[in-house]
């Protein structure tokens, strides 16, 4: 197949083709991303090429990921679960309580696993069984092993995926089991099933599907051309994206820059990430030294997903943050727990990482950098049912937060069964 794009270093700007097992330069050490070949002058009316292909009944049209593959590089035949096409809500009641017109989320949870990765992983694997892999792997705080799990059984590849023991939510782990992948629950944290991966794909002929793998990028790159689509090709001022590996933020800020770069949008708006307290090198980084320097932590959250403590994507986030303008914050459990049952009592949801982007947005609204008149897209990265222990420990108040999240609670009742039992309650939360 003739290979339309190359894979460059971030640092030192070599060409990496093929890439080594781990996607680090062989050079310098740091990460690669694809660059694609400069786009023709019909590139203008690509966006009305897309559109068109939603009402198309080809295989690869009906993929919100295939369908922008003009911005994609050639990797072989899609292995696609119909993955994208995500919906972008307006948050009516969290906006008219922070006094805000144009609130939205982008509902990146309500993908074929229930996260975000699968648009990221349609392009990854695409690219591996095209490279001739058997295996592909990962290790994964629960949805990248979900997400890997159910596309290599798409692929007819094995999945093996490394899960920090007792730490991932068991949606996902009863997703990577279902899917049929060989999944090792390793006695450690997030961090140390990275580390032993790496020395795995450096011994062994599997393909390593995290996000450092490029052509992941690639793939969730599109969730900003649909949002824009979305939206008109009008850019809002803010994007918010829950961080922990920090791929995401990479990826929405490299669709933007090359949105930009042909001329679909004139504006870059503002990427802004928000970690979770007990996991924030980043927040803590940008703070001290606007991201020169990252120092790993131990990572301690119940937001499972995003309990990362050196994260590989550091370095292209914080090009992100820098290029666009955007900032990095942290936000506590409590802030966490309650911005997740306020995007719950919309009727929409999503996991625990997902509602930092709310929790932060509360805190930057507070401090003035974000002012209530701009437009605000939210990612949400993740479906509620991820993690339903969570949502349940909340509403049955096994989990501390300040008083003012009482009204939030909806604990379950026990009745008899009985019509008049049932009139009693709601008898009672009328009067309340
Ligand atoms: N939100 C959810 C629901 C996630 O699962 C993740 C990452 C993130 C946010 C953070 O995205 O890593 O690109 O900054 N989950 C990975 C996993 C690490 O293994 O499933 P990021």
């Amino acid at each position: 197949m003739p290979l339309d794009h190359q894979l460059r270093c971030i640092g030192c700007g070599a060409s990496e083709l093929p890439p080594a097992p781990d996607f680090h330069c062989s050079h310098c050490g740091e990460l690669l991303e694809v660059v694609l070949p400069q786009a023709p002058s019909e590139a203008k009316t690509w966006p009305e090429r897309w559109r068109e292909r939603r009402t198309s009944l080809v295989a690869a049209d009906t993929s919100g990921v295939w369908r922008f593959r003009e911005m994609l590089p050639t990797v072989g035949e899609p292995v696609s679960l119909r993955e994208g096409n995500t919906p972008l809500y307006a948050l009516a009641s969290c906006g008219r309580r922070l006094g805000m017109r144009q609130l939205w989320a982008k509902h990146q949870g309500m993908n074929p696993t229930g996260s975000f990765k699968d648009t990221g992983m349609t392009v990854a694997l695409s690219q591996a069984r095209t490279a001739g892999f058997r295996w592909v792997a990962c290790a994964s705080t629960g949805n990248t092993s979900a997400s890997v799990a159910a596309y290599a059984a798409c692929a007819g590849l094995g999945a093996l995926v490394l899960v920090p023991a007792g730490q991932i939510a068991w949606g996902k782990l009863a997703q990577a089991l279902d899917y049929g992948a060989l999944t090792c629950q390793v006695q450690g944290d997030f961090d140390d099933c990275m580390r032993t991966l790496n020395a795995v794909v450096r011994q062994a002929p599997v393909g390593l599907v995290n996000s450092v793998n490029p052509y992941r990028v690639e793939g969730q790159k599109t969730a900003v051309f649909e949002l824009l689509e979305q939206l008109g090709w009008q850019p809002p001022d803010h994007i918010i994206v829950p961080g922990g590996n920090l791929a995401n933020a990479s990826a929405i800020g490299k669709g933007l820059r090359e949105m930009r770069e042909r001329g679909w949008i004139t504006r870059l708006p503002k990427v802004s990430i928000v970690q979770a307290l007990g996991a924030s090198p980043l927040a803590a980084a940008w703070r001290a030294n606007r991201g020169r320097e990252l120092i790993p932590v131990h990572a301690e959250t119940r937001a499972t997903a995003i309990r990362i403590g050196n994260p590989a994507s550091w370095r292209k986030a914080v090009r992100v943050l820098a290029e666009t303008g955007g900032d990095c914050i942290a936000v506590s459990e409590a802030e966490l727990a309650v911005a997740k049952a306020e995007i719950g009592a919309e009727g929409i949801g999503c996991e625990p990482a997902s509602a930092a982007t709310l929790a932060g947005l509360k805190q930057w609204l507070t401090r003035g950098w974000i002012r209530r008149e701009e437009s605000v897209v939210m990612v949400l990265t993740g479906h509620l049912l991820k993690d339903a222990d969570y949502a349940l420990d909340f509403h049955r108040g096994q989990m501390a937060v300040d008083a003012a999240a009482e009204r939030l609670r909806r604990p379950p009742v026990a009745i008899p069964a009985d019509a008049a039992a049932v009139l009693a309650q709601l008898e009672k939360v009328g009067r309340a």
